[in-house]
Order: structure tokens, then sequence, then C-alpha cells
């Protein structure tokens, strides 16, 4: 195992073993499913948006959800819609149900395309780039982009995520107008990403 691995290995697990100590008691789904009118206008009755900057909440881990809007609340993270619509949650019990209830739902799923720049995306996805020192995104966000395992909600679930919304976000940790990644961990990847990779990762993760 190289060194530059071991590290990121190490890196995890204490990032991990913070985050999982932070976490809130589970949300009840049922009780999530009536208090999610405040968001489901925008992110679909079942999560599963139709507008391509709404992202997809569908079979999303519920305690990323509920970092990602504590993160907005707390300013961490800021978009024009989204920031004004944390508060909508109505307190860290209600969220946590109404993460609960997106997370229980029939998870984010997209239809595959079939071009060149997906093929090019799913190299980069499962392999990376050793010479620009970029990491395989597999590796983080497993196999499918369907996240690295079910207990650990660090790692998003990315695949069957709308493209346009992909492509932001991902501009987005490039530029560092999104710095909530923990440990900068996104952004070390994204500047090394061109147009193109993102364009090419995002048709591919899209179809998943
Ligand atoms: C008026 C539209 C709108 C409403 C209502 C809304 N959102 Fe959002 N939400 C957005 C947009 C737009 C983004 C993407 C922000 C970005 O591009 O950074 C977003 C992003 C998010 C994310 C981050 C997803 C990810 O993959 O990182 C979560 C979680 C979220 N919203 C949860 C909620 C919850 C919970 C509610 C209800 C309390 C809600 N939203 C209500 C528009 C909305
Ligand atoms: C070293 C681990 C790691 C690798 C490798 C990695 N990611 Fe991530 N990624 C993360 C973490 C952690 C987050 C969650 C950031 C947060 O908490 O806001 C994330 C978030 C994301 C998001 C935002 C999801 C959302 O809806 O909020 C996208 C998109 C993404 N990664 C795409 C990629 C792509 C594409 C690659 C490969 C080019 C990649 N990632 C490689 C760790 C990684």
């Amino acid at each position: 195992m190289s060194v530059c691995r071991k590290m990121f290995l190490l890196l995890f697990t204490m990032l991990f073993v913070s985050y999982a100590s932070l976490s809130q008691a589970a949300g009840d789904p049922v009780k999530g499913k009536d208090k999610a009118g405040a968001c489901t206008g925008c992110h679909g009755e079942d999560g599963n948006s139709l507008a391509p900057n709404f992202p997809k909440l569908a079979g999303q881990y519920a305690d990323y959800i509920v970092k990602q809007v504590n993160d907005f609340l707390q300013n961490k993270r800021s978009d024009q819609v989204m920031s004004g619509m944390a508060a909508t949650a109505g307190g860290p019990e209600n969220l946590a149900d109404i993460a609960a209830f997106f997370a229980s739902q029939k998870t984010m799923k997209g239809s595959p395309l079939k071009s060149a720049t997906v093929r090019q995306g799913k190299k980069l996805y499962l392999k990376g780039d050793q010479k620009r020192g970029i990491y395989a995104c597999v590796n983080c966000h497993g196999k499918n982009g369907k996240g690295a395992s079910k207990s650990n909600p660090f790692f998003p679930v990315i695949g069957g995520q709308h493209k346009a919304y992909l492509s932001k976000t991902l501009k987005d940790f490039r530029a560092k107008t999104r710095s909530n990644d923990p440990g900068g961990m996104m952004a070390d990847i994204a500047k090394k990403l061109s147009d193109t990779d993102i364009a090419a990762v995002s048709d591919y993760l899209a179809g998943l």
C-alpha cells in the first residue's frame, strides 16, 4: 500500500469517527413524509426532482442530508435559493424526520447515455488519472456512485443525480464557492479537473 493511500485511509477513519459521533438520533420516515412538504416543491414528491438544478435527495444518506441542511443554516455552504429554504425544515427533530423520509425513497436513478464522453467519464470515475494526481472517485463514492457503504454517510450517493447539478457543484468545489467538504477533500480533486473532465464524469454519473 502506498504512503499516499495509507494517509487517505487514516484521514477517512478519523473524519468518519468524528462525524459518526456527531450524528443525531435516527429520524422517522413516516412522520418525515408529512413534514417534507416544505421541500418537495423543488426536490420532488419522492425526492426525485424534475428540474435539473434541484438535486435529487431520494436514497441519499439521511445523515448527509442533515449535514448539508445544517451547512446551509450555518453559512458553511451557500446558494441563492437553498440558503433561504434551510430554516423551513423547522429544527433538528423535524429535519431528522424529513431526511429519513428522503433516504427511505427508491434511490435516484438516471437513464444511461452512450457516447464517447460517457466512456471517458467512466474511466476517470473508476481509475482516476495517476499522471495528474487524480484519485479515482470510486474509492470514496463507491460502485456506480451509490455510496461507499450503507453505514458510512460521509461519502454521498452521486450516481443517478442530475447532470446539471453534478457539473455545477463540481465547478463550485473547484472555484471554492462551495467549501463545506471535510478536509477540503473535494476541492483537492476538483481543482485538477478540466471542464471536459467535469462534463464527462457528470454525463457518466447522471446515467447510473
Ligand atoms: C425553492 C426550491 C427549494 C426548496 C423549497 C428546497 N430546496 Fe433544497 N436545494 C435547492 C437548490 C437549488 C439546491 C442546490 C444548491 C446548490 O446548487 O448548491 C438545494 C440543495 C439541497 C441539498 C443539498 C443536496 C446535495 O446533494 O448536496 C439538500 C440536502 C436540500 N436541498 C434539502 C432540502 C430540504 C430538507 C428542504 C425542505 C426543508 C429543501 N431542500 C427545500 C432548492 C430548494
Ligand atoms: C477522497 C475521497 C473522495 C474522492 C476521491 C472523491 N470524492 Fe466526491 N466527495 C467526497 C466527500 C467527503 C464529499 C461530501 C462533501 C460534503 O460533505 O459536503 C463529496 C462530494 C461530492 C459531490 C457532491 C455531492 C452532493 O450532492 O452534495 C460530488 C458531485 C462529488 N463528490 C463528485 C466526485 C467525483 C466526480 C470524483 C472523482 C473525480 C470524486 N467526487 C472523488 C469525497 C471524495
